[in-house]
């Protein structure tokens, strides 16, 4: 197979910059997304390249249908049809459900949701016209098990892998799978912004392996189900979780 085309939405991010490294590293051209309100998108594009990634990005409200559709459209016209794509781009509004406003369940159903149909969409028919394509949802443990404060994202993560496992019904005849990944508490920035005493009293004790996972640990996972070998992984949902949640 020639140089694939790998997408992969919010790559600018802890997971997602593991993600799009990692894809690089195995010989994909990678092209990430970024919101056209992240000012740091050229610095981080700029660093990233002069290590030698050679990744495109380009700005995209995951929101928004039409904003996706003109970003599949640029790429691939600039780069080339998209072979992988990795729906990552994700926000959490944690509170109670208490507290939670309908602006905190719209905003985190919106991005890390709607997003998944809004990415799809503009890439499966030409997945399916040549008979390859691969589809990876970055969901989470707190999908799979809930979590305290995350209604709006439990319920969002949860969705994602509804939609992996229909559409991977509709296409698993066509070379294309789609699949789930649950990764549990992840060093991130996201994770990192949970209150320290919270993280330490509450989730930690929570993890078997009393650590928190690496955005390396998830890439390599991600790398896999992009890969020739899993073509008969489909419509999965991969926990890693250092042994938070098993079912
Ligand atoms: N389990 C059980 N009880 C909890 C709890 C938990 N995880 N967290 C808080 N509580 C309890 C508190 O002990 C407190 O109890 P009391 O009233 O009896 O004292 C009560 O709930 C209220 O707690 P807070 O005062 O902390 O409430 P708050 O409204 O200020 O904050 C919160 C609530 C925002 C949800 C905060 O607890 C929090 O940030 N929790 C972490 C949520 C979380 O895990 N987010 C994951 C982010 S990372 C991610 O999402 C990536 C991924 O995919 C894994």
């Amino acid at each position: 197979m020639q140089q694939r085309v790998a997408l992969v939405t919010g790559g600018m991010g802890g997971l997602g910059e593991a993600i799009c490294v990692k894809l690089a590293a195995l010989g994909d051209k990678v092209v990430t997304t970024y919101s056209p309100s992240n000012s740091k998108a050229q610095d981080w594009l700029r660093k990233m390249n002069d290590m030698g990634y050679g990744f495109i990005g380009h700005p995209c409200d995951v929101t928004d249908f039409d904003s996706c559709k003109a970003c599949v459209e640029y790429v691939t016209k600039e780069v080339g049809p998209v072979d992988v794509l990795v729906n990552n781009a994700g926000i959490t509004r944690d509170m109670t459900f208490k507290k939670m406003t309908k602006a905190d369940w719209d905003s985190v159903m919106h991005t890390n949701l709607d997003s998944v149909f809004n990415m799809t969409k503009q890439v499966m028919d030409g997945m399916v016209e040549r008979k390859w394509g691969r589809v990876i949802n970055i969901a989470s443990v707190n999908a799979q098990k809930g979590a305290f404060g995350q209604t709006n994202y439990s319920a969002a993560k949860a969705g994602m892998h509804g939609f992996t496992k229909a559409l991977a019904l509709e296409v698993a005849k066509k070379g294309v799978t789609v699949n789930t990944i649950s990764p549990g508490y992840i060093g991130t920035k996201m994770v990192m912004a949970i209150p320290h005493e919270v993280l330490e009293s509450k989730i930690l004790p929570q993890i078997p392996q009393s650590r928190l996972g690496k955005p390396e640990e998830v890439a390599g996972l991600v790398a896999y189900l992009a890969s020739e070998e899993a073509a008969f992984v489909t419509g999965a949902n991969i926990s890693i979780n250092g042994g938070q949640h098993m079912y």
